[in-house]
């Protein structure tokens, strides 16, 4: 993907590098990571510089998980107007809508009406490895560094908050995730010679599990909820503006599951209030009679401002330690915290979100919805601290898109449409700011 891209981006005259970002550990093996691809297109100084993010990485899938079609071969059905396969929506889609607009005016002879800067990823679904040192590395050489001259950034990796309005985003949850793993007997025990006689591991990390959030969702980590603020009126009403309903949240998900009945409680829930899922428990016996040895369960926590990632993994180890001391087993306790990520919010006063605003208008013909998004970019919070320009995320997908899920797809119209919409944005951006 990453020599792809550079052709691509060579292709259309824009200058490129690859990065080379370190090695990696997987399974055993150390392996370099995936380069990044640094592009540059244009430096006239009287236009404004703009820093478009994507990533070239995708989610694993198997075509045995339920997929209607081989996840990794493009499908377009025609009747749907849905284009399936992974990465659709997350994120080649969104990265190939910057491609038509570099190809149209490639093809057309034009000028692009803003000097562009790309910065492509392949390791974002695994925390960005590599990519937070270089733009770090980058700030560090002042006036030297690759991202000297950027005036403002755009980031399309999110979706719509519904199937009809487009959006733009002006925040994100950050995360934190967890491995708890329990252990004790030397290897799988027979549980009708054992069970009964030994402390077991499993009925320790179910026990533990059930003590981090309640089936409401209210998350029982002390002092997780400490120093975020209510929502004020204006907050409030910015929520109720929103073209969303619960009905949305419940067809997107495909089942009547939201937690409360009204509007504003659920976009609070998902966009400006932390909360804690279980992933996974691997290590089970399976239907064998088994008491398995070693147990790993998996949750993560998302996170809003003040919260960031090393206070709350004090506190859910410190938590989750003394829950463990309290059940008085004779077995062992691991805990392990991946790097996770800062939350996020902008300043929607800025002529980044202004220009946005003006192209949604004029390609969509609709105003479009201001959202703060459920989910985790950790990489942005390193932009934003290290380049400190105003940063915007222009979603491509739908709500209904199924990223990280079996068919992922991408509708074909959010593809068109959405390339014309990265295309106009960089107009309004040049009429804006003309002085
Ligand atoms: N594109 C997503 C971020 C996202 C998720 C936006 C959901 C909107 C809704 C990104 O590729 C992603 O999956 N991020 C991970 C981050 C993690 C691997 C550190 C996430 O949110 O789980
Ligand atoms: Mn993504
Ligand atoms: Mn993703």
């Amino acid at each position: 993907m990453a020599e792809w891209l550079d052709a691509q981006l060579n292709k259309y005259g824009v200058q490129t590098q690859k990065v080379a970002l370190g090695k990696q550990e997987i399974e055993g093996q150390t392996l370099d990571l995936p380069p990044a691809i640094l592009g540059r297109i244009g430096g006239d100084p009287k236009k404004k510089t703009i820093l478009i993010y994507g990533h070239f990485d995708v989610q694993p899938a198997d075509k045995n998980d339920g997929w209607e079609h081989e996840p990794f071969r493009m499908h377009h059905d025609k009747t749907s107007g849905k284009i399936f396969g992974r990465g659709s929506t997350d994120d080649k889609g969104p990265v190939l809508g910057w491609l038509n607009v570099l190809d149209a005016h490639h093809a057309l002879k034009l000028d692009l009406p803003v000097n562009l800067r790309f910065c492509f990823e392949g390791m974002e679904e695994s925390g960005s490895q590599g990519l937070n040192e270089l733009i770090t590395g980058e700030t560090a050489k002042k006036e030297q560094g690759w991202f000297v001259g950027v005036d403002a950034m755009c980031i399309s990796d999110n979706f719509w908050l519904n199937t009809r309005t487009p959006c733009l985003t002006y925040g994100l949850r950050g995360i934190a995730y967890y491995q708890l793993n329990i252990s004790g007997p030397g290897s799988d025990l027979h549980s009708g010679s054992y069970g009964g006689a030994v402390y077991e591991p499993m009925t320790a990390l179910i026990s533990l599990m059930s003590k981090l959030v309640t089936p409401e969702g209210r998350i029982l980590i002390p002092g997780v909820y400490d120093g975020i603020e209510a929502a004020d009126a204006a907050e409030l009403q910015k929520y109720k503006d929103l073209d969303y309903s619960v009905d949305d949240l419940e067809s997107d998900a495909g089942g009547k599951i939201a937690n409360s009945t009204e509007k504003t409680t659920v976009l609070m829930g998902r966009m400006r209030n932390p909360s804690l899922s279980l992933h996974d428990i691997e290590g089970g016996g399976g239907a064998r009679t088994v008491i398995p040895a070693s147990v790993t369960g998996r949750f993560s926590l998302r996170l809003v401002p003040p919260q960031t990632p090393t206070d709350i993994n004090k506190k859910v180890v410190a938590y989750l330690e003394s829950e463990f001391a309290k059940l008085n087993t004779r077995l062992n306790i691991k805990i392990e915290c991946s790097p996770g990520g800062k939350p996020w919010v902008a300043d929607t006063n800025h002529w980044n979100y202004e220009a946005a605003k003006r192209a949604t208008e004029a390609v969509y013909l609709q105003t479009p919805n201001y959202t703060r998004e459920g989910g985790s970019i950790p990489v942005t919070l390193t932009f934003a601290d290290n380049l400190g320009v105003n940063i915007m995320l222009l979603p491509m997908g739908r709500a209904d898109d199924g990223a990280h899920s079996t068919n992922e797809k991408l509708d074909a119209s959010n593809f068109i449409q959405g390339s014309k919409l990265f295309g106009a944005y960089l107009y309004e951006i040049d009429q804006l700011t003309k002085a």
